[in-house]
């Protein structure tokens, strides 16, 4: 196959020439899966089957709904939100890029905290944005004095947080996220994607009263529906009007958007599994704090962030080899010497305390 010369590849954006592609690192075949903040639990068999059964009934010839119009009616039932307000994506991570062709202007500013999901600084520079970064507290926790000051100087169209914030784990109390939304002119993303491990309550009610902010979900966490695709962002129907606009067609297909409406209707199960991870997460939590040697960071969602005095490079490479996967945080600067576990099943929890005891 012919190459193309650097001429012809230099016409390709120099924003994105200059990203990396989001790959999730060392990702080796283990029984313990503990790095992607994914749910344990995969749906019922019965459940599973159901949806099979379900499936033969679609037309895999005819394209889906523009836009999944029932499962944007159950997502409005499920949140309370009107349905007008609600757009669905493919992942919340699609509705990120959504969120950049729709508020990113070239050389234009946008706030964001640090540490926090590196997609939305990779998202903001490939449409042309300015990343203006804001520091954390020594806790990591989000210095929300510096992010007011941010916004005041910059007055972005624009100012993201996620809470609980992935890779920390911490989220913002109510009165924390109500200064920004004051604070903003411009959009105040919250990206809620665990909100439902947060004992803390959601921003939702700020809907009512903020039409600035934009509250951004997902099934992949709490639902346990991470290979299936399914996020969603709740806002004024209005701005929600103007963002259709820039949505591609087509984005969530028919056997995704029935799994989702059929998953919305078994709250049970996932009121259940929330518990689980909820107690699995404490106990994880629980049983690190007791190892010595271990620094364990306090967490509200269903992960957790812990330094040995090891190299966690080699840690994790040990950790591996005894069938645990966990994350290297360490390409987060404020992160360095960190790796993150999420809260597994019971024998997942055992089989990374055993390995981690043997490896420190
Ligand atoms: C803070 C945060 N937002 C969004 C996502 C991605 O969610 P989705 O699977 O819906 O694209 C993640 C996934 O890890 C996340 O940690």
């Amino acid at each position: 196959m012919k190459s193309p010369d650097t001429r012809l590849l230099g016409r390709i954006r120099e924003q994105v020439r200059a990203e990396k592609p989001y790959l999730v690192p060392g990702a080796r075949r283990v029984p313990h899966k503990l790095n992607q903040n994914e749910s344990p639990y995969d749906l019922p068999l019965a459940l599973k089957k159901e949806l099979l059964e379900a499936f033969l009934d679609i037309p895999f010839n005819r394209y889906p709904d523009e836009q999944p119009t029932e499962l944007v009616q159950a997502l409005s039932q499920h949140t309370g939100h009107p349905a007008g307000g609600i757009l669905v994506g493919n992942g919340s991570n699609e509705l990120t890029h959504t969120l950049g062709l729709c508020f990113v202007r070239d050389g234009e500013p946008v706030v964001v905290p640090r540490p926090m999901f590196a997609l939305f600084e990779s998202v903001i520079r490939l449409f042309g944005g300015r990343v203006v970064p804001v520091a954390p507290l020594p806790s990591l926790a989000f210095d929300t004095d510096s992010l007011v000051t941010a916004i005041q100087a910059e007055k972005p169209d624009l100012t993201i947080v996620a809470s609980p914030n992935n890779p920390t784990g911490l989220a913002m109390s109510a009165a924390d996220i109500l200064r920004l939304a004051n604070a903003s002119d411009g959009f105040l993303v919250v990206d809620e994607a665990y909100h439902e491990f947060n004992p803390q309550p959601s921003a939702q009610h700020l809907l009512e009263t903020h039409p600035n902010v934009i509250i951004l979900r997902t099934l992949s966490k709490a639902f346990g529906l991470a290979g299936l695709r399914i996020g969603y962002l709740m806002a004024h129907p209005d701005v929600v009007t103007d963002m259709l606009k820039a949505r591609l067609p087509f984005m969530v297909d028919r056997l995704t958007d029935i799994t989702g409406q059929t998953l919305l209707g078994h709250a049970d199960l996932i009121r259940e599994r929330v518990a689980a991870i909820s107690a699995s997460i404490r106990e994880l939590t629980g049983a690190l704090q007791q190892m010595d040697g271990v620094d364990v960071r306090p967490t509200d969602t269903n992960f957790v962030l812990f330094k040995c005095q090891s190299d966690p490079g080699a840690l994790l490479e040990n950790l591996a080899d005894d069938g645990v996967l966990v994350r290297n945080m360490g390409g987060y600067p404020e992160l360095r010497g960190y790796l993150r576990v999420n809260a597994g099943t019971p024998s997942e929890n055992s089989a990374f305390l055993t390995a981690l005891t043997r490896h420190l």
